[in-house]
């Protein structure tokens, strides 16, 4: 195999993701703190132990992940990625909070604990949610996650566009509106293949490549880089959802963490449904195919991008 397709062993990525995993942890732990930051009254003790519920404590950190080895092929130091990474996970983690209300999935188990929302209160879990994306952008604007103000600027714009109306939180309205619940207002009931992955390169798609994108303007990379990472992330984040939506059907919920077999029950419009589950595999496996040929530029240099890349497509967890 030539350097320029070099896979990393899944051991040396799993190993990766552990200590990126860790030194995420820390810093989250970090900034969980009851002591008020400068500009703070007081941080209200039970928001402040939800907060921590939904962000420390499990996940496999690929997003902070995808920050900081994105960054590392430009030579950026993990100390300086990790920051923009926290921010992200961050970010993730109100999603997740977020997502699992009542209102939205009604989920009572993620990451191997009860939901926040369970732990705690629906209106708890509501302002962690909101504490967590405020945090998120309190650290990613801070100048300790970068000394340069433009950029700075620049990753803050990248991280709002993944997050807000045409992302991320865009994303969750189509895959709600999908179940038909909003049918009464003209919706459609059902997505067909292509708004089905619209709907997932929004609301999971854009923080996985917006985290890559972070990384690469963190290593201010040259426009035909940046291009090359951006296929890259897009590919890796619509495998990403497909494989969710697999494991949903396929694994248990103890392998996952929380609550599996229930995307059909709810009406959830997924590539499975609309394709069946060999069409969706073929379509995951493809989809990390792309991701991991995107990076061919890159050279050996991209190893643990493109075992990132197969992880995504092939993991069971
Ligand atoms: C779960 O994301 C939500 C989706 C976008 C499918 P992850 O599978 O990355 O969840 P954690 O962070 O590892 O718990
Ligand atoms: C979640 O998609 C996407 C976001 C949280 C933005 P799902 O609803 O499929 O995620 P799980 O299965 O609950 O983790
Ligand atoms: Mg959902
Ligand atoms: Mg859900
Ligand atoms: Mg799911």
């Amino acid at each position: 195999m030539s350097s320029e397709r070099r896979t990393a062993p899944a051991a040396a990525l799993a190993s990766a993701l552990s200590e990126t995993a860790a030194a995420i942890e820390t810093l989250l732990d970090a900034l969980l703190q009851d002591k008020p930051e400068p500009g703070e009254a007081h941080r209200p003790a039970r928001l402040l132990a939800a907060m921590r519920h939904g962000a420390l404590a499990g996940g496999k950190r690929l997003r902070p992940f995808l920050v900081v080895e994105t960054a590392r092929l430009f030579g950026v130091p993990v100390e300086q990625a990790a920051r923009a990474g926290a921010a992200v996970e961050l970010a993730h983690c109100y999603s997740l909070v977020h997502d699992d209300l009542p209102a939205m999935d009604d989920d009572d188990t993620r990451r191997g604990r009860p939901t926040v929302h369970k732990a705690y209160d629906e209106a708890t879990a509501i302002l962690a949610g909101d504490g967590l994306l405020t945090l998120a952008f309190d650290v990613i604007a801070d100048p300790r996650t970068h000394p340069d103000g433009e950029t700075r600027a620049a990753i803050i714009l990248l991280f709002a566009r993944a997050l807000g109306l045409g992302g991320m939180v865009g994303g969750q309205m189509l895959d709600l509106s999908a179940e038909g619940r909003f049918a009464a207002d003209g919706a459609p009931d059902k997505l067909g293949e292509a708004e089905i992955r619209r709907m997932q390169a929004m609301k999971t798609g854009a923080l996985l490549a917006g985290s890559v994108l972070i990384g690469a303007r963190l290593g201010q990379a040259d426009p035909a880089r940046m291009a090359a990472l951006e296929r890259y992330g897009k590919a890796l984040g619509a495998a990403f959802q497909v494989a969710d939506d697999i494991l949903d059907l396929e694994a248990s919920p103890e392998q996952m963490g929380k609550a599996t077999a229930k995307d059909d029950a709810k009406g959830k419009a997924t590539l499975v449904t609309a394709l069946g589950l060999d069409s969706a595999k073929r379509a995951r496996d493809r989809l990390s195919g792309e991701a991991i040929a995107a990076l061919a530029v890159f050279g050996s240099e991209a190893a643990l991008l493109r075992a990132a890349a197969e992880f995504t497509a092939q993991r069971k967890s």
